[in-house]
């Protein structure tokens, strides 16, 4: 199946058939993947990577999902060595890339620049991460690791942290309302979601997500403990960073009343809220969670470029 726009910038552009068929497809590239089976689909085209921001996980398993599918990878982490510290705009550095690649990931802080990059060229520009905005790829894989771990069903999903300037969690919303999750927001006040993301949702979905301030209240309840990292380079205040840093947290102690069968989630990178501790119980899933990654990224480029 061929997605019905040339890019992906926001999961709020994708229809639950597209969805669908990306997951559908993520579970084929995953048995490639564990039966270590080479493919070629894509021998010939070249993606290009554009990180104007720091990434391990999306830049890198991008590139390993392009190489897994036989085609190669350019580009570049930092802007350091490029010419856009010689004032190239965004624009005019796509109207180049576009003739060097077949296809482009990008992050970038800026938001919108996803799709002011998108409408500047003709092949496909998938969404990296824009500022706080959107990281669709990131929830389309978050997705896939739920569908693996607990089938795509009603399933009870708390949301909790930085759900302010989180662009992970401002992507996965739209994908579990989609499939009929019931969500909690679980956040320190000053680090709600969005009012205009909450609005969004209840006009396409008719409901709104509850509330809560303290992880306490949502692990006996929880099928998805879903858990984001406080956004310390997006606040334009540090001394507001310093109010909110080291307020919430997972550890063995909060994991007493979790349900059984409960997982917890994390797009990573984490700082302190899940403590290590918890990394060997049977409830963390966050480094199958990034694993997974490679295997929807394959699937998606796979979609995009036609290799299929
Ligand atoms: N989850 C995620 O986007 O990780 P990186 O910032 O390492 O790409």
């Amino acid at each position: 199946m061929r997605l019905k726009s040339k890019d992906v910038i926001s999961a709020a552009d994708l229809t639950k058939k597209e969805v669908e068929a990306i997951l559908k497809e993520s579970d084929v590239m995953l048995d490639h993947l564990q039966k270590k089976k080479p493919l070629e689909v894509l021998k010939g085209k070249i993606l290009a990577t554009l990180f104007f921001e720091s990434s391990t996980r999306t830049r890198l398993s991008f590139e390993s999902a392009m190489t897994r599918l036989g085609g190669s990878v350019i580009g570049f982490s930092g802007t350091a060595g490029t010419s856009l510290k010689k004032g190239e705009t965004l624009q005019d550095t796509m109207r180049n890339i576009e003739k060097y690649a077949d296809a482009i990931v990008m992050r970038n802080p800026v938001e919108g620049s996803a799709r002011l990059a998108a409408r500047t060229i003709s092949i496909p520009l998938i969404n990296g991460g824009d500022g706080s905005n959107q990281h669709p790829t990131q929830a389309l894989l978050d997705l896939f690791t739920i569908k693996r771990e607990r089938g795509l069903k009603k399933l009870n999903v708390a949301l909790c942290g930085d759900l302010k300037y989180g662009r992970t969690v401002h992507s996965l919303i739209y994908l579990l309302y989609m499939f009929g999750m019931n969500v909690t927001l679980v956040s320190p006040r000053s680090l709600m979601m969005p009012e205009y993301i909450v609005d969004d949702i209840e006009e396409r979905y008719g409901k709104r997500p509850g509330f809560k301030e303290k992880l306490q209240d949502v692990v006996p309840w929880a099928d998805v403990l879903y858990v984001t990292r406080i956004q310390r380079e997006r606040f334009p205040d540090p001394n507001e960073y310093e109010k909110v840093a080291g307020s919430y947290f997972v550890d063995k102690r909060l994991l007493d009343k979790a349900r059984k069968g409960m997982v917890i989630l994390h797009p990573l990178p984490r700082v302190d809220e899940i403590k290590t501790e918890v990394d060997d119980t049977p409830y963390a899933k966050y480094f199958e969670q990034s694993f997974y990654g490679i295997s929807v990224r394959m699937a998606l480029l796979n979609m995009l470029l036609g290799g299929k």
